[in-house]
């Protein structure tokens, strides 16, 4: 497959802002800076940033274990996505397939860029339908999203199920892997050199406790990601982004000790909502959430909030009637729910 075919003819063709930074990187602390227009007074933010962020990348690429080539950074993961639309779906003519019930970003960047949606809903345990959505492509058919865990219903896909879509699907398979930390699933990372059609996203939002800063990630072939950074904004990562980013990643076994915490946590959860009576179902899990089904979603999501807690009703998704997504929370918090949920 040759991923050039698949970009967009205006993709292509594009020649890309060379910002200030971009042309001199070679900086050292006696040079004189007269290029950016910028304010020279030092307050710690007056430069612009480094568009490529390389101390970041490389901390980040040490801790993943991915060269930092196969890495872009977007203002969270949901820009990465609407740049992989923007490289390969030409608006009013192509197509992307999602797989409800699933992050609902898809469509809504979908819909934004002008690009048509195949819908192939997932099957009763929320696996993909592999044959099915295979039939549904046609040429124009560009991006495939794979969420797994899956949002909202937490499971992880089969893998042989993500194996037969990215080695078949003729176009771009971008697997979200927002929840992968939380996930006894491997990370499909690895399988970069196998599949030139794969992207993977990540971010710094769930179990790197980073939601606040934006940082998504993206991994790729280098030649995915030289499109993805020549059509990004040239300084889409912030200085404060990227300083904090570096402050919190560089305190050792953090995001270990509290992931683990969240993982014990959302046992005891699992085990306490066993106890509420009009729970019926509990979904399995590999993520930081739990979907539970009860009798009524909407009564039992306004009863919630009048006792100040915030869940998410995920009632209208497609076969998700009257379910609940709960997201764990501290010791504290998931006591408060459970005691919560059982005084209602
Ligand atoms: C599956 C999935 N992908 C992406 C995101 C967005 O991540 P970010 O905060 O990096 O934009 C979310 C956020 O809830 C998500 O659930």
């Amino acid at each position: 497959m040759n991923i050039k075919d698949l970009l967009r003819p205006t993709i292509k063709a594009l020649k890309p802002y060379s910002s200030a930074r971009d042309e001199f990187q070679g900086a050292s602390d006696n040079m004189v800076f007269l290029d950016a227009n910028e304010n020279p007074f030092e307050n710690g933010v007056n430069r612009y940033p480094d568009p490529l962020q390389r101390t970041l990348k490389s901390l980040w690429s040490d801790i993943k274990g991915v060269p930092t080539q196969n890495i872009m950074f977007g203002n969270g993961s949901d820009e990465v996505l609407d740049l992989i639309y923007r490289a390969f779906c030409e608006p009013n003519q192509d197509n992307v397939i999602t797989l409800p019930p699933t992050y609902g970003m898809y469509e809504v960047l979908a819909n934004l860029n002008a690009i048509s949606i195949k819908k192939v809903s997932l099957d009763e345990n929320f696996q993909p339908k592999v044959d099915k959505i295979l039939s549904v492509v046609d040429e124009n058919s560009k991006l495939l999203f794979v969420c797994s865990p899956n949002n909202p219903s937490g499971n992880s896909f089969n893998a042989k199920a993500i194996e037969r879509l990215v080695s078949e699907f003729k176009g771009i398979v971008v697997i979200d892997e927002a929840y992968i930390d939380f996930s006894k699933e491997q990370s499909w990372v690895s399988k970069l050199e196998q599949f030139p059609n794969l992207i993977v996203t990540q971010t710094v939002s769930k179990a790197y406790a980073m939601a606040g800063i934006r940082l998504g990630i993206c991994y790729a072939s280098t030649e995915i990601i030289s499109v993805l950074n020549a059509i990004k904004p040239p300084y889409n990562i912030n200085e404060l982004t990227q300083k904090k980013a570096i402050e919190l990643l560089s305190i050792k076994d953090i995001a270990t000790n509290q992931i683990q915490d969240i993982l014990s946590e959302r046992e005891k959860l699992i085990e306490a909502l066993t106890s509420v009576n009009y729970i019926s179902k509990i979904y399995p899990t590999d993520a930081n959430f739990v979907l539970v089904k009860v009798d009524d979603a909407n009564k039992r999501y306004n009863q919630l909030i009048e006792k100040g807690i915030v869940i998410r009703n995920r009632t209208t998704q497609p076969g998700c009637e009257n379910t609940l997504r709960l997201t764990v929370g501290t010791a504290d918090e998931n006591k408060i729910l459970i005691d919560t949920l059982k005084s209602i």
